[in-house]
């Protein structure tokens, strides 16, 4: 039995655990990782960067964390990867190909059955898992456990940062074994907990405003690149345990067909985690306004902090947590859904 501590739920206490949990992962990874490669990682790495496609697999909010580690390989290293919801794995796959399966509790059935699959075309399988002893992990070839300690809550908070986080480390470990340079430093890195501890510092004001939206029809989060994975985390936070009609988008495709939905019943939520300002995402976010729609501007600008991304959820959870108790839901256990879907 897990305890809630101080926190009137697990999700909240799991949200305030953030910044104890990404700057261990960071001290317990970072020196493998990020400044002296031991012989098994360059091993791990290598098959990274000498293979044809990596295909990344997971279901949930764990297939959200794999969309987000997909874009930094490509991006980064180079590589192309396709990332699919585990229920429909049915990939083209070539034999220098590889597989990773994002997963917190390592037993959901839809990612187990991926994994058959990437067995059957006898690819590495590498594992993001939170739990050590699970299936995905006792199936794979190579795990890296996610540490972010046992989550109780049904609506994973801790659980994704984690997996972000972990993915932003191999990236650079894969970034480091190829170019022979780091795409983050250590300093870059141990920016991550001081940024989610900030973050919750903002939870009053998102308390205040989950209390004025209690009635608010529709909600929309919206995001371009890596904040339109952000988005779709949001959404599916907001929808599990508030049951609010809820969407997240990648920022422009918005305005073709969804944007009909728009009303002065509306919320929408733009995020911005990169460095720049998103000029088209402001002007998508002056438009709905006009068309009825109240705002809210998630903006996690900071000079020369480009990993922003990794705890850029944090406002989100926040705000699905307050709207759900505001509802008078029970958030640590929502309706209809289960912390491991074990049946297909
Ligand atoms: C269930 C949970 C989701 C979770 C998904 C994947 O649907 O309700 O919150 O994201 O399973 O779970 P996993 O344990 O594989 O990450």
């Amino acid at each position: 039995m897990a305890k809630k501590k101080k926190f009137s739920t697990h999700m909240e206490k799991e949200i305030h655990e953030i910044p104890d949990v990404v700057l261990r992962i960071i001290q317990n990874y970072a020196p493998v990782f990020c400044e002296r490669i031991l012989p098994d990682v360059n091993e791990l790495a290598k098959l990274f960067y000498e293979c044809d496609t990596v295909h990344i697999a997971a279901c949930g909010t764990a297939y959200h964390a794999g969309l987000v580690i997909g874009k930094l390989m490509e991006e980064h290293c180079k590589i192309r990867t396709k990332v699919y919801i585990a229920s429909e794995f049915n990939p083209l796959v070539k034999s220098n190909d590889i597989a990773i399966v994002v997963s917190q509790s390592g037993e959901t059935a839809d990612t187990v059955s991926a994994m058959k699959r990437m067995k059957e075309y006898n690819i590495p399988i590498v594992a993001l898992c939170n739990v050590e002893n699970s299936t995905i992990a006792k199936t794979a070839d190579w795990v890296i456990p996610t540490r972010a300690g046992q989550e109780v809550s049904v609506a994973s908070t801790k659980a994704f940062i984690a997996q972000v986080l972990c993915g932003v480390i191999l990236v650079n470990n894969i970034f480091y074994s190829k170019y022979g340079r780091l795409l983050y430093t250590k300093s870059e890195l141990l920016n991550i907990p001081l940024q989610a501890t900030k973050l919750l510092s903002r939870k009053r004001e998102i308390k205040q405003l989950a209390k004025l939206h209690r009635k608010t029809q529709r909600i929309f989060f919206l995001g371009s690149g890596m904040d339109a994975f952000l988005a779709y985390e949001s959404a599916l936070k907001v929808k599990e345990i508030t049951y609010n009609h809820c969407e997240g988008y990648a920022a422009l495709e918005f305005r073709h067909g969804t944007m009909a939905l728009v009303d002065d019943k509306t919320l929408c939520v733009g995020i911005n985690t990169s460095q720049e300002k998103n000029d088209k995402l402001n002007n998508l976010m002056n438009d709905v306004k006009s068309r009825g729609s109240k705002i809210w501007n998630i903006d996690l600008f900071e000079s020369g902090n480009n990993l922003s991304f990794v705890v850029g959820a944090i406002p989100s959870f926040f705000f699905a947590l307050y709207l759900s108790k505001e509802k008078g839901n029970n958030t640590d256990k929502p309706r209809n859904l289960t912390k491991a879907v074990t049946i297909e």
